[in-house]
């Protein structure tokens, strides 16, 4: 059966934006991990999209793909959109094109000019597709970097509803391996999903999916992680890169290794 797959940036302004994007000189080589190049967004660049959601930065599963937002959080922003009433018409872009090393380092430039400068460049182009009917922010930087592009000749004659949720895999990152504050860490993020979900519903005239609302309960089911869109991935993207996450691991016996290795393993059901 033919397979989709993501046409890519052929079409101005993103293929202007892609041939000139900032490098270490905007983006440090002690807070970015710039060695792996940038990674831009994923989604529709031809003005089908619906909801523009705004992430925070690439990971390693990203690094891999060259698309935003496909590992675990990834998976669970799809699972967000769908019952937003999305499975195509969205595009999601990161605050930052590079992935953060270090603690902090995101803090430190959440108002950096330049950053800001290329991000909005990225913002203009998809608002100004003209058909954008909600925003969505996940965590307080993707928020930031929302707010400082309201602020902007653009963003100021914008209206376009807004809401900020808490980031997909904050449960991991602030529960420090204890289960049951994982547990409660998830509860209290979905709560903020659903207060969005009844949010933007209401703002969206074409979604690509009909059907009630069906909110998010206290943790995570079955069906509310989604697999990535093979039409979101570049050409011949195997598909269990878009089925599931964990494939891809940073690894290194000391933090130099770990800086320059990420390794990708099949799973071994596709080599029985
Ligand atoms: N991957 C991304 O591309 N963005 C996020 O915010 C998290 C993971």
């Amino acid at each position: 059966m033919p397979e989709d797959h993501c046409v890519g940036y052929g079409r101005e302004p993103y293929r202007a934006l892609c041939a000139d994007y900032p490098g270490p000189d905007v983006y440090p080589r002690d807070d970015f991990r710039v060695e792996w190049g940038p990674v831009f967004h994923r989604g529709r660049l031809d003005g089908s999209a619906r909801v523009l959601v705004i992430g925070q930065d690439p990971a390693q599963h990203e690094t891999v793909v060259r698309r935003i937002l496909v590992g675990e959080a990834g998976h669970r922003v799809q699972g967000l959109l769908r019952k937003l009433g999305f499975d195509r018409s969205y595009v999601l872009v990161n605050a930052f094109l590079y992935a953060v090393y270090g603690q902090g380092g995101g803090n430190r430039h959440r108002d950096d000019p330049a950053i800001a400068a290329y991000r909005h460049r990225w913002l203009d182009a998809l608002v100004g597709e003209g058909g954008v009917q909600a925003v969505l922010a996940l965590g307080g930087l993707a928020e930031a970097a929302w707010r400082s592009w309201l602020e902007t000749p653009a963003g100021t004659a914008s209206d376009v509803p807004f809401a900020r949720v808490t980031h997909p895999t904050q449960p991991e990152s602030s529960s420090g391996g204890d289960p049951a504050r994982r547990a409660a860490a998830t509860a209290a993020m979905l709560e903020t999903w659903n207060t969005a979900l009844t949010r933007l519903r209401p703002a969206i005239t074409e979604p690509d999916l009909d059907g009630p609302l069906e909110p998010y309960g206290a943790a995570f089911v079955d069906g509310d992680r989604r697999p990535i869109p093979a039409g979101d991935l570049p050409a011949g993207t195997p598909h269990w890169m878009r089925a599931r996450s964990g494939w891809a691991e940073r690894r290194g016996d000391t933090v130099a290794q770990k800086r320059r290795t990420i390794t990708v393993t099949v799973p071994a059901a596709e080599t029985a």
